[in-house]
């Protein structure tokens, strides 16, 4: 994509900091944000302007496309700091490689990559006061693309904005979830745009999710839409589910996103010598795995939660409950990932990715 380097990465600096006003203790995922944000437009068919300046909101036309037809995309990633204060991200290539897999999929013109280097890195040493060290602390990294032409027809549009936020982080789930398994609504089909970081995507799950809480559950496993009998993602995560001792997973498809900690976890498994199914898997399957104590666990793995365990699902009204375990894959899995992403083990695969 066409980025114009006579239109060079500017800085304007905050005055003063926000951050002794944060409780970084109790912090609420996805609540409070660091002092800097990235913004750069696209406009007659080159990104330009790109700057990195103080946090705040932004001035778009009621009319921008995004608005109207939820032209837009976003990613999620982490950075973390070590013990020596250094900073790490965690395989920012796939992230960055998805988001414009994602644009492409939306209409949105894709992102230059020294760009995104370049803005994700500076910025990150401007707000690195915000990485908290210590396993369980994360500064969460939400870039996202809006579609900011002010025009209410129905096409793609022609300018758009770039933006990184930073938002530092714990955990996401706090403990383990109750799961319904989707009978009815559905998270994406055939051709549509499952696999894409599509915003729209996660909207249409909020209502479903809803009737969910009402009834005491906190997420959804997500099944096909055709007949609602393959297992596909939980909530915003992808899904594991652990039958005698293998991993399984349903296999990537344009319903179901390629996740960066899906497929960490399909490495450090395999490396291990767990066996990995990357195949469909039935809801009567499950339920048959439950019924027979041959199912040990369900996790969900994603960026934001890492791994979050579930305790029960439901489905047709009967509920099933998963007896804790001990020596859980989940949280074997969880440490071996929080270990590599803090920089506090080796890191076999070369996944972590240092910020200068
Ligand atoms: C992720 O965990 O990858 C997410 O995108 C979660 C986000 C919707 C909060």
């Amino acid at each position: 994509m066409i980025y114009q380097k006579s239109s060079p990465l500017t800085i304007e600096n905050i005055v003063n900091s926000k951050i002794n006003s944060v409780d970084f203790k109790n912090l609420k995922f996805g609540h409070v944000f660091t002092d800097y944000m990235f913004e750069c437009d696209y406009t007659d068919g080159s990104w330009v302007n790109p700057i990195i300046k103080p946090f705040g909101n932004l001035s778009i036309s009621p009319a921008s496309k995004v608005f109207h037809y939820g032209q837009a995309v976003f990613e999620g990633m982490k950075a973390y700091k070590d013990d020596q204060g250094k900073i790490w991200l965690f395989r920012p290539e796939e992230n960055f490689k998805r988001i414009n897999k994602s644009s492409k999929r939306l209409a949105i013109p894709e992102f230059p990559k020294d760009l995104f280097f370049e803005a994700l890195e500076k910025m990150l040493v401007l707000d690195k006061d915000w990485i908290k060290p210590g396993i369980g602390n994360s500064l969460y990294i939400r870039p996202f693309v809006i579609a900011t032409q002010a025009e209410v027809s129905a096409s793609p549009s022609n300018e758009y904005k770039f933006l990184i936020l930073f938002s530092p982080a714990q955990a996401y789930y706090a403990g383990d979830v109750k799961v319904v398994i989707a009978e009815h609504y559905s998270r994406s089909a055939d051709g549509g745009v499952g696999a894409a970081k599509a915003a729209g995507n996660y909207a249409a799950q909020f209502y479903p999710t809803n009737l969910a809480k009402e009834k005491g559950f906190q997420q959804i496993i997500w099944t096909d839409s055709k007949e609602h009998k393959y297992l596909e993602e939980a909530g915003t995560m992808n899904v594991f589910f652990r039958i005698n001792d293998t991993l399984i997973t349903a296999p990537v498809s344009d319903r179901i996103l390629d996740g960066v900690t899906r497929n960490s976890l399909i490495a450090l498994a395999k490396r291990d010598g767990i066996e990995v199914e990357e195949r469909k898997i039935t809801v009567e399957e499950l339920k048959e795995a439950s019924n027979n104590n041959t199912l040990k666990e369900i996790f969900g793995a994603g960026t934001a939660a890492v791994i979050s365990p579930v305790s029960d699902f439901s489905h047709k009204n009967q509920v099933y409950h998963l007896p804790k375990i001990k020596e859980s894959y989940a949280s074997i899995f969880k440490s071996k990932l929080l270990n590599i992403q803090h920089n506090t083990s080796e890191d076999s695969f070369g996944w972590r990715y240092p910020v200068q």
